[in-house]
């Protein structure tokens, strides 16, 4: 007899039953191992292998560059730091647009490559098809609605979405689709607080905030931008929880200056 049990994993069904009793989803985006490990050792509902990996892990200006094997790499990565959590892999750019058996393909290659749980993509009513498909496979789709970065050359700038009338009956409409194609979850990326508040409401599967106010069912923050690794990046969005770039800086300036100074190694740290 086991005398004490491995922490509960968390599944879709499990955000489906936090929606349902009002307790909120914690999300985080990760790309390797370290990191995935940590987060989920802190007890992180969700881990979220982004395809924001081009920006903070590549040093790309936009999403659109990476490719799937690298989202499967990063994917590989964190998910051998997972013990609890629920492992989502963006779908990057190119890997599900052109039609619904190229995006079967690359969420089978996904799940099979990396051991991941589950899948993002972004969009509405255009990829609805491929949603269908997918779930039918077997592979939970979590969708991605408002801003979407990898149509940014579309939109033009990084801006609120939604705001106007039009826009927000679409994502209304959109919503409505990718619940009924099957999806486990959708997030919403920088939209009005009142608007997000309203969609999650009217849908029974969970909503994940970016940008879009405290009335989602959880909320999600991309690591380097929470933790402070790049302190040029401050959206009024973001809630910054540590000051990494300073502390790095700092420890990596006494290091210099332990070593030319030749401090370091001493006596105790040597053989
Ligand atoms: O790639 C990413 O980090 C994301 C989040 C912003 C939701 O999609």
């Amino acid at each position: 007899m086991p005398t004490h049990s491995e922490p509960k994993k968390i599944t879709t069904h499990t955000l489906a039953k936090m929606k349902a009793s009002g307790e909120k989803i914690s999300m985080i985006t990760a790309y390797d191992f370290s990191f995935a490990r940590l987060f989920d050792a802190a007890g992180i509902d969700v881990v979220l292998v982004g395809d924001s990996a081009s920006n903070v892990m590549a040093g790309y200006e936009t999403t659109v560059p990476i490719t799937l094997e690298q989202m499967i790499y990063h994917g590989q990565c964190v998910v051998r730091g997972i013990h609890r959590s629920l492992v989502v892999v963006d779908m990057p750019f190119g890997s599900y647009q052109s039609n619904s058996d190229i995006a079967l393909a690359s969420a089978i290659r996904i799940m099979k490559e990396t051991g991941a749980h589950s899948i993002k993509l972004e969009g509405g009513a255009e990829v609805v098809d491929s949603i269908q498909k997918i779930v039918s496979a077997g592979i939970p789709v979590m969708g991605h609605l408002g801003l979407t970065p990898q149509s940014i050359y579309k939109f033009g700038t990084y801006t609120v979405r939604a705001k106007e009338e039009t826009e927000a009956d679409k994502l209304r409409a959109d919503a409505l689709l990718l619940q009924q194609a099957g999806c486990f979850a959708i997030v919403f990326e920088k939209i009005p607080a009142a608007l997000a508040k309203e969609v999650s409401e009217s849908l029974s599967i969970p909503t994940i905030g970016i940008g879009a106010g405290n009335d989602c069912d959880g909320q999600v923050l991309v690591m380097h931008d929470m933790l402070g690794i790049n302190n040029e990046f401050k959206p009024r969005f973001l809630r910054q929880y540590a000051n990494l770039q300073d502390t790095i800086d700092n420890a990596v300036r006494q290091y210099i200056r332990d070593v030319k100074s030749k401090d370091f190694p001493s006596e105790k740290e040597s053989y």
